[in-house]
């Protein structure tokens, strides 16, 4: 048993969060993280036409509908399959993301219309953008616990100075967008814990026992793990990913098993394959001015879906983290949180054997 002040703030047995993982679908995977005694996530959906979200035009209303839609359905059905607590993610960033302000409405007009998902959502996690948008604190008038996710210790500072409950720490060995300044975690925590007073959750590159004892030693009251539940039964991705996922580390025995390339929201770390290699030409393009931003959202949009819901491995995004080369089989997400618990609580009372 691993309780910190975490599990009472978030009414959850384990101080475990679930990275949120959109624009996949986490709505299966949300309800059995809580199940499991951890705090499951929905995650930020993306409208089938995205170049229209993000480049404006007439379009663009439509878009926020369709996602503001998507949200909603995510939301009951979390709510249907657990009797616990559940978070709800967006990436606040900005111009990219103009759906953020009317899904935070969405979010909280569903939660006043009932009582129960009023009781059981219970955290908003901002990401990605300026915590300083007037929207996102809007939800602790309705009741809600806001946390906001971060890459420095200043970011973090910032943060806890806008009156966020919460900061979520995550280094630079993670999945999917990472923070510009590339601390790794283990740097990163222990700075973090140093530069505010609110409980710190450290996220990146953790997935297993030892993980979650090490950020607990470096200050964490709590883990934040996304790329580990790829692998289980109830992330919702097409079998050939997770297959492609659990034979990372064989693949790559003797070099990193993901690579960083520039994405939407800045820079994004995927598991090796032939879509992120041609992105990261292309943004090196992009970089040196011989392809646009246009270019480069009309390349990486379409494909967007074609390895997580299609299943061809080599034509989309498989975004995961440096520890994606620790997973070997796919796995329920019971027996995953589990299985943490019990090595994190192992490693953690074999750790007083060495003070004398
Ligand atoms: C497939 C995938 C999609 C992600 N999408 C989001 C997202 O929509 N919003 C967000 O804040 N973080 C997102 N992340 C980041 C995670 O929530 C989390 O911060 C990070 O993955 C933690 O590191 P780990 O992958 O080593 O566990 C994503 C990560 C992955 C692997």
């Amino acid at each position: 048993m691993i309780r910190t002040v975490l599990c009472d703030m978030l009414g959850i047995e384990y101080p475990l969060i679930q990275g949120p993982m959109g624009p996949f679908d986490t709505s299966d995977l949300a309800p059995a993280v809580s199940n499991a005694g951890g705090l499951g996530m929905i995650s930020h959906h993306l409208p089938a036409d995205v170049t229209a979200l993000m480049l404006g035009g007439d379009k663009q209303r439509e878009a926020i509908e369709e996602v503001k839609e998507i949200e909603i359905r995510a939301i009951h059905k979390v709510h249907e399959l657990t009797d616990n607590n559940f978070g709800q993610n967006f990436r606040a960033s900005g111009a990219r993301q103009p759906d953020v302000p009317h899904l935070v409405d969405a979010m909280l007009e569903e939660r006043e219309k009932n009582p129960e998902i009023k009781r059981k959502l219970k955290l908003f996690i901002s990401s990605a953008g300026d915590p300083a948008q007037p929207h996102l604190r809007k939800v602790q008038d309705y009741g809600m616990l806001w946390f906001c996710v971060v890459a420095s210790a200043y970011h973090a500072k910032r943060a806890e100075d806008l009156g966020v409950d919460g900061i979520i720490a995550v280094g630079n060995e993670a999945g999917g967008h990472i923070g510009a300044a590339p601390f790794s975690t283990l740097v990163l925590i222990p700075e973090v814990v140093k530069a505010v007073k609110v409980p710190v959750v450290a996220g990146g590159g953790i997935a297993d026992g030892r993980g979650f004892a090490a950020a607990l030693a470096l200050g964490a009251k709590g883990v934040y793990m996304a790329s580990r539940f790829i692998p289980t039964i109830e992330m919702t991705a097409h079998e050939n990913v997770k297959q492609y996922f659990i034979k990372t580390g064989e693949r790559h025995q003797r070099e990193p098993a993901t690579i960083v390339t520039e994405g939407l929201y800045g820079p994004c770390r995927h598991v090796r394959n032939k879509y992120a290699l041609e992105l990261s030409e292309l943004t090196e393009k992009e970089k040196r001015g011989e392809a646009t931003l246009e270019d480069v959202l009309r390349y990486e949009t379409p494909r967007m879906f074609r390895a997580s819901g299609d299943g061809e491995v080599d034509e989309g995004p498989i975004w995961g983290s440096e520890v994606a080369r620790r997973t070997n089989k796919i796995q329920k997400t019971k027996e995953v949180i589990e299985e943490i618990i019990e090595e994190a609580s192992d490693v953690l009372k074999s750790l007083q054997g060495f003070v004398q």
